[in-house]
């Protein structure tokens, strides 16, 4: 088999489509092994006169084709394997269709598939050119009429978008429904389930008094589990409305829980598809995790209601358009719902680790990229979250206000098209007078800026001098950045508070800022650069550790302060690991117990400050990277402050969790730090540390310190609490979210035969895409120091499943195939055998998906 590289798609090579589809009429008669889809087509030239029909599509079975009731003759069209081609077409015309597909055999999860014995659909982004030939690219929009018929008794509930219509029975038990959709949409947006259901209801009216049937679809017995979703999605109705003056506008909102997915969720119009790990949760199964995500991907999904559909992207190079501001809505919701800055810290977490990373790596691209290999291997953090850090630098420039605005000239401007980020731009610029030209060069350039921070103190004056100095790292394909505007919230702070607060928008290479301080100021104040971390940029500064010490102390801000922690507690890990220094310093332990019990009325942050970075954080600090000694540093740092933390750690853990349950961020922030003491009794010297964590497991209310307790235990007992896991195991058999996460804690925990082990498990299967990540991502994202074990062991662990979910399934292999990107700043032994395997498995046959992320990988 042979490795097949995607040609390049170019932005520059955008062109309209050159007719309309005024109208799609859809006809499923659905069947797992043969569904029949027929498409009416109404179609009307837009373009040239000479200008051939293209339709998108792949792997269909064409069974007839005509135009205008005719049946074409086969010399009048010809069929690839990726589009059908009319080359001599009428001006106006109905194109009539019939294709068969066999959604049982459709492994890649896009398109119309199987999953549970019911029929769902994934078609972003090009997933609808797998149900019938049709314009597959967002620009062409176009309302849906969906008839669908299926056997009654197997699949007594028809879902599509828009609003239901006419339903009744047909011959041999089978019965049919409609679903007329009012607003043009693009084919990514269409959706379609059908199956058996048990159904979580509820409604809302909206600010303009309207009345939405919610409708929230699950596996039998799991409806009393959708509860939390439910709520979260009323929550995000409102908070649209609240803040953005966007109400719902269809008369139904439906929601989807499906099993095997390849992503979080879909925003398909008026029918939300979800990974049912993003919906089914109560105490005893879900962690505190698990309903702040769901809360967070709710509210997403419903978000994208206007940020997507009904304003959706020119071309996939727009994605960002959609994606980085519909991020950047929701983790604004979330801090409503939630702590602000513990919000703000964890959101800055996900993007160093993963954005950071992806950006410093050989897959670098930029938000808005110009070219790509394969367009599902652009669903990355650098769209996402880097868009959303873009999105918050607008807001932050221009003020609430203007933001608010320029947001409403955009719904209003724009309302039922497809476009581009410049339009999106032009909308801002109209509202505030500015010119956003090299601001939007943040969309075209890759890589994390760097900022070197530099203070002069003149005592003489009272006068301290800032220099600010920008350099954006080269990235694949972009040797050569320009300086762009980096907004800095900035503060000069002493004992007392803060002497002075500002704004600087660093829009050149360098700046130099001179402020004047008070004659009562003697001693050179602290420097508090990118407070609440205005933009996504990476600080160089050389402070003294005293300096350092005391920013923990002084900070006013609370990102700046968790972050003073956390650069203290980077530069002692990589002390630790580089040998330089044999045990970690009392001092900072000290410090760092001291901080955490201070924070103790704001219990979501002293967890957080407990939380030591990541090993894959620590890559980008210093390079070549070392995991192992990586790992060994982290353990050792960790299980010095869970000594010097036991006495608050037994208090804490000594008052009961709180009761009756509730998922809410009051008892959520309780949880995260008994959950925080429960980590570091996994590493406590302490000899009863184990005991007092089996104690903690067996004795659980509810799965967030369950979990946790028997992770905790697992370490501990190093990887000897098979007991324990064979207890959880038998509880939860049945219940394949909660057996994902058992899979997860054994491959964070465990080594490359603990994964051959898993892979080996009965409950193991390739098809589901949680689970194979619950072993392979959870392996190779979060167990660095197995995973890139110098003896090359965690490679040929998980090198056979990339290889075979590949086969089934390209979205999923290649975003597997991701947690090889670092592999160049390794330490000379992992890297050679990471190259070894990226090598071996291009030589195997991939995917395109695939062979996109590995070539560029190895680049
Ligand atoms: N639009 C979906 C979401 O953000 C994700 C779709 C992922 N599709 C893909 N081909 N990667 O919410
Ligand atoms: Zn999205």
């Amino acid at each position: 088999m042979r490795t097949e590289t995607p040609v390049s798609v170019q932005l520059s090579d955008y062109k309209p489509y050159p007719f309309e589809i005024e109208q799609v009429n859809l006809r499923f008669d659905l069947d797992p092994d043969a569904t029949k889809v027929r498409s009416e087509l109404k179609v009307r030239r837009t373009g040239g006169a000479g200008d051939a029909l293209v339709l998108d599509g792949e792997g269909l079975t064409l069974r007839s084709i005509s135009i205008d009731g005719q049946a074409l003759d086969a010399s009048c069209y010809e069929q690839t394997d990726k589009a059908l081609i009319i080359a001599s077409v009428p001006d106006a015309f109905t194109l009539v269709t019939e294709v068969e597909i066999a959604p049982s055999q459709n492994t890649a999860l896009s398109g119309l598939y199987m999953s549970g014995g019911r029929f769902c659909t994934q078609c972003e982004s090009t997933g609808f050119r797998r149900i019938t030939f049709y314009p597959d690219r967002p620009d062409v929009m176009s309302a849906f009429h969906v008839w669908m018929a299926a056997d009654k008794a197997t699949y007594p509930i028809l879902l599509s978008n828009g609003t239901p219509g006419e339903t009744g029975e047909l011959d041999d038990g089978r019965h049919y429904a409609v679903w007329d959709d009012p607003h043009k949409k693009p084919s990514y947006l269409f959706a379609l389930c059908a199956g058996d259901y048990d159904v979580y209801r509820d409604s809302f009216t909206t600010m303009n008094g309207d009345e939405i049937a919610l409708a929230i679809h699950v596996d039998k017995g799991d409806a009393e589990r959708a509860a939390w979703a439910m709520d979260s999605l009323k929550r995000s109705m409102t908070w649209d409305e609240q803040t953005y003056g966007r109400a719902y506008d269809l008369g139904v909102f439906n929601i989807v829980a499906v099993r095997d997915f390849n992503f979080g969720a879909m925003e398909n119009k008026g029918l939300n598809v979800f990974n049912s790990a993003y919906v089914l949760a109560d105490e005893a199964t879900a962690t505190d995790a698990d309903f702040e995500a769901i809360e967070s991907i709710v509210a997403h999904e419903y978000f994208h209601n206007w940020t997507g559909n009904r304003i959706t992207c020119r071309d996939w190079f727009q994605l960002c358009l959609k994606e980085g501001l519909t991020v950047f809505r929701d983790q604004n919701f979330s801090a409503d719902m939630r702590s602000r800055p513990v919000q703000r810290i964890k959101d800055v977490i996900r993007l160093r680790a993963r954005q950071f990373a992806e950006d410093a790596g050989p897959l670098a691209h930029s938000v808005r990229p110009d070219h790509y290999g394969s367009i599902d291997n652009l669903y990355t953090a650098t769209v996402y979250e880097k868009g959303a850090e873009l999105i918050g630098m607008l807001r932050r420039m221009i003020g609430e206000e203007l933001y608010r605005k320029g947001m409403d000239l955009y719904f209003e401007r724009h309302d039922g098209q497809a476009v581009t980020i410049e339009d999106f731009y032009k909308c801002f610029e109209d509202v505030t007078g500015e010119d956003f030209t090299q601001f939007r060069l943040w969309y075209a350039q890759a890589g994390t800026p760097e900022v070197t921070v530099e203070e002069n103190w003149k005592p003489e004056t009272h006068e301290i001098e800032i220099t600010l100095k920008q350099k954006t790292p080269a990235t694949p394909g972009q040797p050569v950045k320009k300086p762009v505007p980096i907004p800095l919230e900035m503060a000069l702070l002493d004992e007392e508070g803060n002497l002075a607060e500002w704004t600087t928008i660093l829009e050149d290479e360098d700046v130099t800022l001179t402020m004047e301080m008070p004659d009562t100021v003697t001693e050179p104040p602290l420097v508090s650069v990118n407070r609440d971390f205005t933009a996504p940029i990476r600080l160089n500064r050389s402070l003294t550790r005293e300096q350092r010490l005391a920013m923990v102390r002084m900070e006013t801000d609370p990102f700046n302060q968790w972050d003073a922690v956390q650069t203290l507690v980077k530069a002692e890990i990589l002390a630790l690991s580089e040998g330089s220094q044999a045990e970690p310093d009392d001092a900072l332990v000290t410090a760092l117990a001291g901080a955490v019990e201070q924070a103790v009325d704001d219990p979501a942050f002293a967890a957080l400050l407990t939380r030591l970075p990541e090993v894959g954080e620590m890559f980008l600090e210093r390079q070549p990277a070392d995991a192992v000694a990586l790992n060994a540093a982290r353990k050792k740092l960790q299980s010095a402050l869970a000594a010097k933390l036991s006495g608050f750690s037994a208090e804490t853990l000594g008052k009961p969790t709180p009761a009756p349950f509730d998922p809410g961020a009051e008892q959520a922030g309780i949880r995260a730090l008994r959950t925080a003491m429960i980590v570091l009794l996994g590493v406590s010297p302490d000899a009863g540390a184990a005991d007092t964590l089996r104690g903690l497991y067996d004795n659980a209310t509810n799965m967030t310190e369950r979990l946790a307790a028997l992770r905790a235990y697992t370490v501990q007992k190093g990887g000897k609490a098979n007991e324990a896991l064979a207890d959880f195991e038998a509880t939860w058999k049945d219940n394949p979210l909660v057996m994902d996460k058992w899979f997860a804690l054994q491959a964070t925990t465990g080594d490359a035969e603990t994964i051959k082990t898993l892979a080996a498990h009965p409950a193991f299967d390739l098809r589901n895409p949680n689970r194979v990540r619950s072993v392979v991502a959870a392996f190779t994202m979060q167990n660095l120091a197995a995973f890139h074990a110098p003896d090359g062991s965690g490679y040929q662990a998980v090198e056979e499943i990339i290889l075979k979910a590949d086969k089934a399934n390209p979205a999923l292999g290649a975003r597997l195939l991701t947690a090889f990107e670092q592999w160049r700043i390794l330490e000379p032994q992992a890297k050679a055998a990471a190259e070894a395997t990226l090598k071996r498995l291009q030589s195997a046959g991939l995917s395109s998906n695939a062979a996109d992320i590995v070539a560029r990988a190895l680049g």
